[in-house]
């Protein structure tokens, strides 16, 4: 029997990769997003190219009640999630003071919030069948303070413990958590964060393509990693980072980001 993957934030970027390539392992999807043309176009074209049924569920992942809405939609399908990727996530470049606090408190409702609700909710049903994968996408960022993109920073750090601490809880019932740590990868993320044009970020660091992204992350998955990074350069300097004090990784973080007042 064909098994189901559960994709957040699948109608852009990393999460549309990682749709793409979850198909072609021959899993059927549910794309869950805001934007219900981009993600009906990809339901088409994964249907067209893969024998697999993709179903779309359009959800907000910034409100309240989104995730137990999504969990009781699926489950009124009656569909098993075997695989769960939590991808949906955004930043913002600004001075946390004086920024727009309800687009921060979106990206705590979207990168947190949410994340951990579909770990409690899909996470219940894998624990009872005693199988089951996570993929919840983290980042670099989650290693280090990260001025001018404060929340995001820490909301990836969020997203690297909780997931290493559920890994290690769900381990005994054959349900494995990876946290996926990319770098700058050319997605919507620039645009979304307000950073294009702004942000030294993808200028300093070389950014990578979604696909690889994907690639690693599927990998890293089926492997049961409980960390998994896109380059052995990013692996080395996100080990480094714990031996060198948070204040001058937050100063390089700084560097790195760039100036929004400038
Ligand atoms: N790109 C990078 O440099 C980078 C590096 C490290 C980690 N990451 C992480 O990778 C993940 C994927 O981002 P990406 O780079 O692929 O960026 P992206 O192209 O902007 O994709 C973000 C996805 O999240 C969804 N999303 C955002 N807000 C949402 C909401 N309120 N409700 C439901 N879905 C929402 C978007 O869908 P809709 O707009 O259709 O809702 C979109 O599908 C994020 O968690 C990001 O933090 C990215």
């Amino acid at each position: 029997m064909s098994k189901t993957a559960l994709i957040t934030g699948a109608s852009s970027g990393i999460g549309t990769e990682l749709s793409k390539l979850l198909a072609k392992k021959g899993y059927n999807l549910i794309l869950v997003a805001r934007s219900k043309n981009k993600l009906e176009d990809l339901k088409a074209k994964i249907e067209k190219n893969n024998n697999v049924k993709a179903n779309v569920i359009l959800k907000d992942l910034s409100e309240q009640n989104a995730v137990k809405e999504l969990y009781d939609e699926v489950k009124s399908k009656n569909i098993a999630v075997d695989v769960l990727v939590n991808n949906a996530g955004f930043g913002d470049f600004c001075e946390y003071v004086g920024s727009d606090i309800e687009k921060q408190d979106a990206m705590m409702n979207v990168n947190i919030k949410a994340l951990a609700d579909a770990v409690y909710y899909f996470g219940a049903d894998m624990k009872k069948r005693r199988e089951g994968k996570i993929l919840n996408v983290a980042s670099i960022a989650a290693f280090i303070p990260g001025p001018y993109m404060a929340v995001y920073y820490a909301s990836k750090a969020f997203v690297l413990s909780f997931s290493e601490a559920v890994a290690k809880e769900l381990k005994e019932y054959n349900v494995t958590v990876t946290a996926l740590c990319p770098g700058p990868t050319n997605t919507g993320f620039e645009n979304a964060a307000d950073m294009k044009g702004k942000s030294t970020m993808f200028a300093k660091l070389k950014p990578v393509s979604a696909k690889l992204v994907a690639k690693k992350g599927y990998k890293g998955m089926m492997k049961g990693r409980r960390v998994k990074f896109c380059s052995l350069g990013n692996a080395i300097a996100t080990f480094s980072a714990r031996f060198t004090p948070h204040r001058l990784n937050a100063a390089f973080a700084a560097w790195v980001n760039g100036d929004p007042r400038k």
